[in-house]
């Protein structure tokens, strides 16, 4: 299984500006916050609703739900029940709980992953049940408390690199069920190294006003207008799953911006081969929207959470090949289905207008996409079984921030081991052989070309993917 390497939130140290600075931030953005319950997002355009339509579930959970309320509990559809270890190894799993909290090389959950922001350094913590350096003694209340509040026991406040803001959606009982599979594992004697000064102690009580700001302690709520499996996909997606951390634009402060929820955020992380190099990524647009997955059926964002390979649109390359082989693709097909449902059915969200491409500007693109791409992506953009995704309806091609774009160029896009992408070549990395300015070039021309819209790249955006 592959390890998570060094990773930057830029979001997470936000928080630290000054308490004072923040505070007024927080005033100026109080528009932003809280964070509304699913239920108050605008309803979806089209909610598939069939009676009966909801997964599988094995027989013992069947019980008839509440008459009046059909859709009711969203959590009591994870499969696998009969054991409480592993119903919390499932969570635990929807969670990518390993990712963030295993190192390179280290013992699995006992923390030390590094992630570096422009405030410093700070380390995910040891979650085994070691008494003195992990959770060890911690009891179930300690537990729920940290995951829904973000506050670890003697009032110790968590900043939300750990993404207690998407879990406190989770209900009590998961939560629970996933407390018990960490007590079942072996304990592991680490404690993390020392974070960086704006990650040490006195700095965790600016997360008071943070918290007060931007944090709802809420969990999910069943929206009863829509079907069983459209819950169980929004209380995954939301919750356990938290998509959002990436995908959603931030405000100053570093909390999610939820009117513009899922329309694209960005991370720092390891670009290319080797762990030295960390580069801003584009979480782009998961809306419906025509720069996002408008051109995703339900069945081509289950089959990617799922398999890593939507072999109509794309396979797992960047980031996100952490949370599909460590997270997603462990998940039941039911589940993974249930969150493209609710994915497809998101309120579609177009970034606001920005500058478009100059023809002159798409025409200097052309010779480079022939010499460069075509051979795999066709002259055409729609790609090959045998040759490549399709860049026609790209979500990383038309996204408003470039960066993603600029990183599969520059760096490649190898596919995880683990995810098979059918008959694809391998697209290797055309850094080394191509100029900022050809690849901003090429990338504009994509961005122009068979419908494709896009804001122009100029070379200095390629030049800080460097
Ligand atoms: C995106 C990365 C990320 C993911 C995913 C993540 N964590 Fe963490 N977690 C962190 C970081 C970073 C910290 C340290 C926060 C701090 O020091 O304030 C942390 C801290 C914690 C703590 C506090 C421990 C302590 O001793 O203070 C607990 C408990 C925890 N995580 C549990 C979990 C569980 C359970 C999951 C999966 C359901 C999970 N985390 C998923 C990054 C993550
Ligand atoms: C040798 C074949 C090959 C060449 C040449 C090639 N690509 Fe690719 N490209 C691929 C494959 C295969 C993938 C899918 C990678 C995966 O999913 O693992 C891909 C993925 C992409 C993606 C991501 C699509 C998505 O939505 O996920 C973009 C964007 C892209 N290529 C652009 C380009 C551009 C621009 C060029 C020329 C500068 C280029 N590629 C050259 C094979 C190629
Ligand atoms: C750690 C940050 C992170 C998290 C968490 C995350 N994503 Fe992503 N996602 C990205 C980035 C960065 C990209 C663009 C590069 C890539 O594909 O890896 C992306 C791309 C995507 C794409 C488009 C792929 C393509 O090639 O067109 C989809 C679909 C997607 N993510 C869905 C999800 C879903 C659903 C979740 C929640 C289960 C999720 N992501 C969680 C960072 C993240």
């Amino acid at each position: 299984m592959k390890r998570t390497l060094a990773k930057v939130l830029i979001a997470a140290p936000l928080l630290l500006v000054p308490v004072g600075a923040l505070v007024l931030a927080g005033i100026v953005l109080a528009a932003d916050a809280p964070a509304p319950a699913p239920t108050d997002m605008p309803a979806p355009a089209a909610a598939p609703r069939a009676a009966g339509e909801g997964p599988a579930l094995p027989p013992s959970d069947v019980a008839a739900p509440a008459a009046e309320n059909p859709a009711s509990a969203p959590s009591d559809m994870t499969p696998q029940v009969d054991n409480l270890a592993d119903k919390g190894k499932y969570l635990a799993t929807a969670g990518n709980c390993i990712s963030c909290h295993t190192r390179p090389g280290g013992a699995e959950f006992s923390g030390g992953v590094e992630f570096h922001t422009p405030f410093g350094l700070i380390h995910s913590t040891n979650i085994t049940p070691d008494p003195e350096t992990g959770i060890g003694k911690w009891t179930e209340a300690d537990f729920i408390k940290a995951m829904h509040d973000g506050v670890a026991p003697g009032g110790r406040r968590l900043f939300p690199a750990f993404p207690y803001p998407a879990f406190t959606k989770v209900s009590d009982d998961d939560v629970k069920a996933i407390y018990h599979y960490l007590t079942t594992l072996k304990p592991v004697a680490y404690t993390p190294p020392a974070n960086g000064m704006m990650f040490s102690s006195p700095a965790r009580w600016g997360m008071i006003f943070w918290n007060a700001l931007f944090h709802t302690s809420e969990r999910y709520k069943t929206d009863t207008a829509q079907s069983a499996e459209w819950n169980r996909g929004a209380y995954l997606t939301e919750g356990l799953g938290h998509c959002s951390m990436c995908h959603t634009p931030r405000n100053v402060a570093g909390a999610e911006k939820q009117d513009e929820a899922y329309s694209g955020g960005e991370i720092m992380d390891k670009v290319g081969e080797g762990e030295g190099k960390i580069r801003k990524w584009a979480g782009v647009n998961l809306t419906p929207a025509k720069s996002g997955l408008g051109a995703w059926s339900v069945d081509d964002i289950a089959a990617y959470l799922n398999k890593g390979f939507a072999s109509r649109h794309a396979g797992t390359w960047g980031p996100m090949t952490e949370v599909i082989v460590n997270s997603m693709r462990h998940l039941s097909v039911e589940d993974t289905k249930a969150m493209a449902v609710y994915i497809k059915n998101l309120p579609p969200r177009e970034p606001a207008g920005g500058v478009a491409i100059a023809e002159d500007q798409t025409k200097a693109g052309a010779p480079v996409y022939k010499d460069r791409c075509s051979k795999c992506h066709m002259d055409s953009g729609r790609g090959g079984m045998f040759n490549g995704p399709p860049l026609v309806g790209s979500a990383i091609v038309q996204h408003a921030d470039p960066a993603s774009l600029i990183n599969i160029i520059m760096y490649g896009a190898n596919a995880p081991k683990e995810v098979s992408t059918g008959q694809w070549e391998t697209m290797k990395a055309l850094g080394e052989v191509m100029t900022d300015a050809e690849i901003a070039a090429v990338a504009n021309y994509v961005r122009s070309s068979w419908g494709n819209t896009g804001r122009p790249v100029q070379a200095a955006d390629v030049a800080k993917q460097r």
